[in-house]
This record gives structure tokens, C-alpha cells and sequence, in this order.
């Protein structure tokens, strides 16, 4: 007889401090240089603006991670034994399929966590893939991985991944501290897979973020819409132009909304009225690029072994594996 799948969803989101969201935007918005938090890019559009960034030519790194990952599932799955899949920033979920077939084909697939900001989303994918592979239990978080890791609920052998360079969205510090944060709710024996976007050339890293079709554009303007339903901000998105640049000190790109016009936005859920400059910008979102030798040390300092290392023939994209001892 053939196992039924099943799914479960907790959401954390909702136990957040209203005041402490708000003191967190707020902060960001009077810091120099302002920036806001990158988390607020995903609501149900931003997810859905995210995957049509991923089909697009310019965007690299999705199809890049997708033909390794297809190429190093089984030996990932040889190493780690593992039988849970708890994916961190699991978005659509689109390559996490290559890692499931994988588990399959060994007979090991048990349990599937995807843990995500973004709620419509997290729930689209554990119907779909509770529908999509048999017998598999799918236990849905939806929450801020920097902030309710605990919350992962207890399963088998697992593997932990980190796919499509979303490590690359925190600050050196913040990226640390949330490995760790890992290494403490796994068990010894446990595994981490860890994407990362590599260093490559300027022309093509500013292409991926600055397409023709205006995407990502959308995506970035898409933040002042969400911050609208947070905070009641009633910021005008075509009073903003997106750019995007690479930081050659940092070796990072960095995502900017730049005021087009002098503005005053009064913002009474924040007790603030922001006064922006003619072209003065807000800073939302870093996307490092690492190295290999960046992202060892990054997991070692985090309390992980790296054990295996892999990358497509370019150089454009890696993924460590690391166990925790
Ligand atoms: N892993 C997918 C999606 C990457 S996009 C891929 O490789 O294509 C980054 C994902 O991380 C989004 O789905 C976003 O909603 C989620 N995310 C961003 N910040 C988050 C946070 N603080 N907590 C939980 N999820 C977060
Ligand atoms: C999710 N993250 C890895 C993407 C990136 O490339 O940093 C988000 C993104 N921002 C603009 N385009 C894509």
C-alpha cells in the first residue's frame, strides 16, 4: 500500500513585536546612508517577481546552481545520508526538486521543511510537493530564519540547504552569526549545503541586476508597496529609480532606491516624517560574492567542517557542504 503525504504549517510571523518591526524600519530609515531590511522585498509578488527574475537571461545564478545541483545531488545525498530536507529561504522551491529526486532515488525521502518569509509561498510549495512525491511529510515554517530557527521542528538525518547565493544578502556579521545560529539547532552528525554566488566579472554581475524588462526594477520598488501594509508608509514608487551597482571594496552588488525629486513622507505608525534629497538613495539590499577559501572559513568560524566543494566550469557559482561535528 502506498504512504500518504501530509502537510503541516506553522507560521511565527504573527508573534513578531509590532513595536520592534517598527523600530527596526524606522532605524534603517534614519541611518546614514538609510537602508531598509532586504526581508520586506517578499510579500506574495515580490516571491512571484523573484522567480520571473530567475528565468531571465541576464539572471545567471538560478540556472547556474540548478545544472550543478543536478549534477552533485547524488553524491550529496551519498555523503550525508541524509532523509530531512530543511530548506532556509526556500522561495518556489523550483531547483530543491533536484535534491528531492535525489533522496528518492536512494529510498531516503522522508521529510521536507521549507521555512520562508513569504507565506502564499510556503504554503504553494508544500501542496505542491506533498502532491508531487509520495509518502513525503512536508513541515512548512513560515518565518524570519534570523529570528525563529527554533521553531524548525524536530525530524530525521538532516540536511540543511541554503540555495541560490540568499547568504550573500546578509552583512559578514549577520551571516555569521545566523550560520551559527544553525549550528546550534542541528544535531551533531547533521549537514549543511551552502550556495553561494561567486566572484565574476563587473559587466556581467551588473547585467543580472539591471535588466532590460524593468524585473528587478519591480522587485526593488515592490519593497515601498510592502512597507505600505507594515508600516502604512505611503511612499510613490515612480517617485524612485532602482539602481543597482557593484562595490568593488565589499565585492558585493548593492541595491538602491534613489528619491528622483525632493519628498517629504510622513509616516505616523513610525512617529518620523522623512525628508529625502533630490537623488538621495536607500540602500535595500547587498548581494555578496564570495570565494571559496570566504565561504570555508565563514562555516568554520560558524562551527562547521566543510567536507565538499563544488562549482560549475565558469566559476560563477558554489555550494560547500559542511557537517557539523
Ligand atoms: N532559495 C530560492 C529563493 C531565493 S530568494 C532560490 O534559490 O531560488 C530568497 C528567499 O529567502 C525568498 O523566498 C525570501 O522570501 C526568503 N527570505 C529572505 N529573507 C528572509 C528571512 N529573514 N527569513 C526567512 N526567509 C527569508
Ligand atoms: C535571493 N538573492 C540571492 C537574490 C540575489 O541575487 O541577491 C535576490 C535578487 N535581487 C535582485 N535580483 C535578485
Amino acid at each position: 500500500m502506498s504512504e500518504r503525504s501530509s502537510v503541516t504549517i506553522d507560521v511565527h510571523l504573527n508573534n513578531q513585536d509590532p513595536a520592534a518591526v517598527r523600530e527596526e524600519i524606522r532605524a534603517g530609515l534614519l541611518a546614514t546612508p538609510r537602508r531598509l531590511p532586504t526581508k520586506y522585498f517578499y510579500d506574495d509578488r515580490g516571491s512571484e517577481l523573484f522567480e520571473q527574475i530567475c528565468e531571465l537571461p541576464t539572471y545567471y545564478p538560478t540556472r547556474t546552481e540548478h545544472a550543478l545541483l543536478t549534477g552533485v545531488a547524488d553524491d550529496v545525498m551519498a555523503r550525508t545520508g541524509a532523509d530531512e530536507l530543511v530548506e532556509l529561504g526556500s522561495g518556489a522551491a523550483t531547483k530543491t526538486r533536484v535534491l528531492l529526486d535525489a533522496m528518492a532515488r536512494k529510498r531516503q525521502l522522508k521529510f521536507y521543511v521549507p521555512f520562508d518569509v513569504s507565506e502564499g509561498i510556503v504554503r504553494r510549495v508544500a501542496r505542491e510537493l506533498a502532491e508531487e512525491y509520495e509518502g513525503l511529510q512536508v513541515h512548512g515554517v513560515v518565518g524570519d530564519f534570523l529570528a525563529h530557527l527554533e521553531h524548525i521542528p524536530q525530524g530525521g538525518r538532516r540536511l540543511v540547504v541554503i540555495l541560490g547565493g540568499t547568504i550573500g544578502n546578509l552583512r559578514p556579521e549577520s551571516a555569521e552569526a545566523f550560520l551559527s545560529s544553525i549550528e546550534r539547532e542541528t544535531a551533531q552528525g547533521d549537514f549543511l549545503l551552502l550556495g553561494v554566488q561567486l566572484i565574476t566579472n563587473v559587466e556581467r554581475l551588473e547585467a543580472a541586476y539591471n535588466d532590460s524588462a524593468g524585473l528587478t526594477a519591480a522587485f526593488n520598488k515592490n519593497m515601498l508597496l510592502v512597507l505600505k501594509s507594515v508600516v502604512g508608509a505611503e511612499f510613490d514608487p515612480d517617485a524612485f529609480d532602482h539602481v543597482a551597482r557593484f562595490n568593488h571594496e565589499e565585492q558585493r552588488i548593492e541595491m538602491r532606491l534613489r528619491s528622483v525629486r525632493p519628498q517629504v513622507i510622513p509616516i505616523p505608525e513610525l512617529a518620523l516624517t522623512l525628508h529625502l534629497k533630490d537623488g538621495e538613495e536607500i540602500l535595500t539590499e547587498i548581494s555578496a560574492k564570495y570565494t571559496r577559501p570566504q565561504v570555508e572559513a565563514l562555516l568554520t568560524r560558524a562551527g562547521f567542517t566543510p567536507v565538499a566543494w563544488y562549482a560549475d566550469h565558469e566559476h560563477l557559482h558554489g555550494l560547500a557542504l559542511a557537517q557539523k561535528h
